[in-house]
């Protein structure tokens, strides 16, 4: 049976929650959010960052990008400083949670949360997210940002069911083209 068919309750159940200790599985980290975002989830951070050009459009070297960003954030668990929370299933990964804490200035960041498109709407973002605000508890932080594209509805519906607040916009002016 493909997952997308199964009982979301079975779905819930069997999903587990964990952050990455090594690179192993970095590859599928970048999979699961190279082919499970569109040009919607693009905010400031993926520009200032270049892995996209702008608003619309994704850079070239994206993924190598995203490895190298990814491979940072790994780390960052045996810091205490955030870390990379999968979810899978069985042998299979069906989302990511991307975390960065600032411990001096006590708040987290959601860098990056993303589901496989074929899992979506069955809990695993909220699981994500439960998972996500309980390790920033523990870290003493007193609040959680994130940035979501101004056409990502859906995630904004999201975010908001999981109590955050619209905080902030961006503008872009192109100035060539
Ligand atoms: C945003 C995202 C992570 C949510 O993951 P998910 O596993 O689908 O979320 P859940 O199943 O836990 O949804 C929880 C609630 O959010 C709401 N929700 C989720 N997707 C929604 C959608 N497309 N439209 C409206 N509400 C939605 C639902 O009300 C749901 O409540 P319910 O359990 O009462 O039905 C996922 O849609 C995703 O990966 N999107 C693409 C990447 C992205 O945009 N990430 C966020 C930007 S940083």
């Amino acid at each position: 049976m493909h997952t997308s068919e199964l009982p979301s309750l079975r779905i819930r159940a069997d999903v587990t929650c964990e952050f990455l200790s090594t690179a192993r599985r970095l590859r599928t980290v970048v999979a699961i959010i190279q082919e499970n975002t569109k040009t919607n989830y693009i905010t400031h951070s993926e520009v200032i960052e270049h892995r996209a050009e702008h608003t619309r459009r994704w850079a070239h070297f994206r993924r190598s990008l995203l490895a190298e960003d990814l491979k940072h954030a790994i780390g960052r668990r045996r810091r205490g400083t955030g870390g990379v929370i999968v979810a899978t299933q069985g042998r299979r990964m069906l989302g990511v949670a991307v975390l960065r804490f600032d411990l001096r200035h006590r708040y987290g960041v959601v860098e990056d949360i993303v589901v496989d498109a074929r899992a979506r709407g069955r809990g695993i973002g909220t699981r994500l997210m439960d998972a996500a605000v309980a390790e920033m508890r523990t870290a003493g932080l007193k609040n959680v940002i994130l940035e979501s594209g101004i056409r990502n509805e859906s995630a904004h519906a999201f975010f908001r069911r999981e109590g955050f607040k619209d905080a902030a916009i961006m503008f872009l002016r192109r100035l060539q083209g």
